[in-house]
C-alpha cells in the first residue's frame, strides 16, 4: 500500500510542477502568478476542489507522446468565494503556454457542465497561446465545445473572465461571450489576429499592447469591463463584482446585512448647478444615493458620457444607469448605448433592480453618428429597458430631453417609480432650440431679433424646462428634494421587492444587433 500511497503523491506533485521550475520562473518574471497561485488568492482558504488533475493530453504527433504533464495545461474544479460556491479554470502558461488542447477544452467543459446543472457561477482565468499547435482542428472543436456552452450558459449563471496573459485567435470568442471581462494592465492582450498578421495583411505597425492591451480594449472597444493594475488586483476585482451577483437566474443577489443611519442626505441638494449648461459629476449624484463606497464601476474609461455599475442600497445590490453631462454633456451616442443596453440586459437576467439617473439633452447629432448607425445602436437601449421586468426606477436630475427622455427608462417603457428632482426639465428640446423653430416668424420680424429670441426662450423654458408638465401627466410619479431621494429609493426598491412580470411567449425577441 506504501508504494502506492508513494505513487499518488509523486503524480499530484509533479501535476502541481506544472511545466516545471524554470517556467515558473519565467512566469513570475513577468510579474505574473501561476495558475495554482491564482486559483488560491482567489477562493477562500482550503476551499480549492480540483478535478482532472491526472489529466494528459492523447496527441502522438511532432514528439508530442514524449512531452506529458498532467493536467495538461488548465487546473480545473470548485470552491468558494466568501463562502458562495464557484466553479472555476485556470490556464497554466508554464504547460505548453497553457494552449487549449482537446483534453484541456474537456476539462473546461466538464466544470462548465457543472456550474450549469447546479446554478453557480462559472470563472475563467484566461492565460494562454491559443489552440494547440500541434493538435490541429481537434483543438478548434474544443473551442467551439466551450463557446456553445457559453451560449447555453448565458443568463443562466454568471460568466466572469478574467485575461491575466495572451488570448489570441478564436480564444477570444469565450470571454466575448461571458458577462464581463477584467483584463490585466500590461501583462495581458486580447486580438483577433496578432501585430505579425496585422502588418502583413494592413502594412499597419502596431505592438501587442496598442492593438490590444488592458488599456485599448478598456477605453477604446469596449470589450474589457474593468482594468486591474496586476493578478493580485485582478482577482480582488473578480470578488468583489461576484458580490453583487446571485448564483445564477433564478435567484436574487445576497442582501448585506444594513442599519440605516443616514437616509436624509444634505450634499445631494447642491450638486446640480443653477446654470442648466453647467456640467457637474454625475458620479456625486451616485455615491450621494447609495451606500457608501458600494460603487464598483463597469467599463469606467469606455463612452464616459454614460455611467455605469453596481451599487448597493441599503445592502441590496442594484444596478446603476446614469447619464455624465461631465462628458459631452451626457448625450447618448452609439457606444454609450450599447454600454448602457447591455448592462440592462444583464442586470435583467440576473434580477437585479435598475435605477436610471437621467441628465441628457438628446442624441448627439452628426454624420459620424448617423451613419454609424445611431438609430439602431439607440434602439438597443430603448429596447433593453423596456424589455427588463426587474424593478426599474428613474430619477431625473436635470434635462430629459426629446426622444431620449423616453429611452432613459420613461413611464411610458415600464418604469415602476419616475421621480424628479425640482431642477429637472423634461422636453422635447432646450429653450433656445425650440424657440428657434416655433416663433422663427415671430422672431425674424422683430426690430430687435436677439431680445425677441431670449424672450421666447423665457416663455418656452418658464413653460417646460420644469417637471411639472410631466407630473401633470403622471410621467412623473412624484418630484422630491435631492436630500430625500436616498430615503425614497430605498422605499421605493423595498416596495417593488416582490415584483412579477410575465412577458409575452416567444423563442426570443430580435433586439436590434
Ligand atoms: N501551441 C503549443 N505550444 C505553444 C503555443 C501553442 N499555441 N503557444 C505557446 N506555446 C508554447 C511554446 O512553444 C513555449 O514552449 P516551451 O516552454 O516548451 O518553450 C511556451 O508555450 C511558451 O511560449 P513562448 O513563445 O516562449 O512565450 P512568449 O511569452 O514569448 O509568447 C505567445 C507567448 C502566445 C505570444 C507565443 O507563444 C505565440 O505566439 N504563440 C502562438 C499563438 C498562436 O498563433 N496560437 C495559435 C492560434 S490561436
Amino acid at each position: 500500500m506504501d508504494e502506492k500511497v508513494k505513487k499518488l503523491q509523486n503524480r499530484i506533485s509533479e501535476a502541481k510542477l506544472g511545466g516545471g521550475e524554470k517556467r515558473i520562473e519565467r512566469q513570475h518574471a513577468k510579474k505574473k502568478l501561476t495558475a495554482r497561485e491564482r486559483i488560491a488568492f482567489f477562493l477562500d482558504e482550503g476551499s480549492f476542489e480540483e478535478m482532472g488533475i491526472l489529466v494528459t493530453h492523447r496527441t502522438t504527433d511532432f514528439g508530442m507522446d514524449k512531452e506529458i504533464y498532467l493536467g495538461d495545461g488548465v487546473v480545473t474544479g470548485y470552491g468558494t468565494v466568501d463562502g458562495r460556491l464557484v466553479y472555476l479554470y485556470a490556464q497554466d502558461f508554464t504547460v505548453f503556454g497553457g494552449s487549449l488542447s482537446e483534453t484541456h477544452a474537456e476539462k473546461i467543459c466538464k466544470v462548465m457542465d457543472l456550474a450549469m446543472k447546479v446554478g453557480a457561477p462559472i470563472i475563467g482565468l484566461n492565460d494562454s497561446g491559443g489552440a494547440r499547435i500541434q493538435e490541429g482542428v481537434k483543438s478548434l472543436g474544443g473551442y467551439a465545445d466551450i463557446f456553445y456552452r457559453n451560449v447555453q450558459a448565458s443568463g443562466v449563471i454568471p460568466q466572469l473572465s478574467a485575461i491575466m496573459g495572451p488570448c489570441a485567435g478564436g480564444a477570444v470568442y469565450s470571454p466575448a461571450i461571458t458577462d464581463f471581462i477584467v483584463m490585466v494592465d500590461q501583462t495581458s492582450y486580447m486580438f483577433v489576429t496578432g501585430p505579425n498578421v496585422v502588418k502583413t495583411v494592413t502594412n499597419e505597425e502596431v505592438t501587442s499592447e496598442e492593438l490590444g492591451g488592458a488599456k485599448t480594449h478598456a477605453s477604446k472597444s469596449g470589450v474589457a469591463h474593468v482594468t486591474s493594475s496586476n493578478d493580485a488586483a485582478c482577482l480582488i476585482d473578480l470578488k468583489r463584482l461576484l458580490s453583487y451577483l446571485p448564483q445564477n437566474n433564478t435567484e436574487k443577489p445576497i442582501k448585506l446585512a444594513f442599519i440605516l443611519t443616514d437616509e436624509i442626505r444634505d450634499d445631494l441638494n447642491t450638486i446640480v448647478p443653477d446654470n442648466p449648461n453647467k456640467p457637474y459629476d454625475m458620479h456625486e449624484v451616485i455615491n450621494g444615493i447609495i451606500d457608501t463606497e458600494s460603487f464598483f464601476e463597469i467599463h469606467k474609461t469606455y463612452a464616459e458620457n454614460i455611467v455605469v455599475g453596481f451599487a448597493r442600497l441599503g445592502g441590496r445590490s442594484i444596478g446603476v444607469i446614469a447619464n455624465q453631462p461631465l462628458i459631452l454633456a451626457g448625450v447618448l451616442d452609439v457606444d454609450s448605448s450599447k454600454k448602457a443596453a447591455r448592462f440592462t440586459r444583464f442586470c435583467d437576467a440576473f434580477n437585479i433592480p435598475i435605477l436610471v439617473l437621467v441628465d441628457v439633452p438628446g442624441f448627439l447629432p452628426g454624420t459620424d453618428q448617423e451613419w454609424n448607425g445611431i438609430i439602431m445602436h439607440g434602439a438597443k437601449l430603448l429596447y433593453a429597458l423596456s424589455e427588463a421586468t426587474v424593478p426599474k426606477v428613474t430619477v431625473i436630475t436635470r434635462k430629459a430631453y426629446g426622444g431620449a427622455y423616453d429611452v432613459m427608462n420613461s413611464k411610458h417603457i415600464g418604469a415602476d417609480f419616475n421621480f424628479a428632482w425640482p431642477s429637472a426639465e423634461i422636453a422635447v428640446m432646450g429653450a433656445k432650440g425650440a424657440s428657434e423653430i416655433i416663433f422663427k416668424r415671430e422672431i425674424s420680424e422683430a426690430n430687435n431679433q436677439e431680445a425677441k429670441l431670449k424672450e421666447k426662450e423665457k416663455e418656452y423654458a418658464d413653460k417646460f424646462a420644469n417637471p411639472y408638465r410631466a407630473a401633470q401627466r403622471g410621467f412623473i410619479d412624484e418630484v422630491i428634494l435631492p436630500e430625500n431621494t436616498r430615503r425614497k429609493l430605498l422605499k421605493t426598491y423595498a416596495m417593488l421587492e416582490n415584483k412579477q412580470v410575465e412577458l409575452p411567449k416567444k423563442k426570443h425577441g430580435n433586439i436590434p444587433l
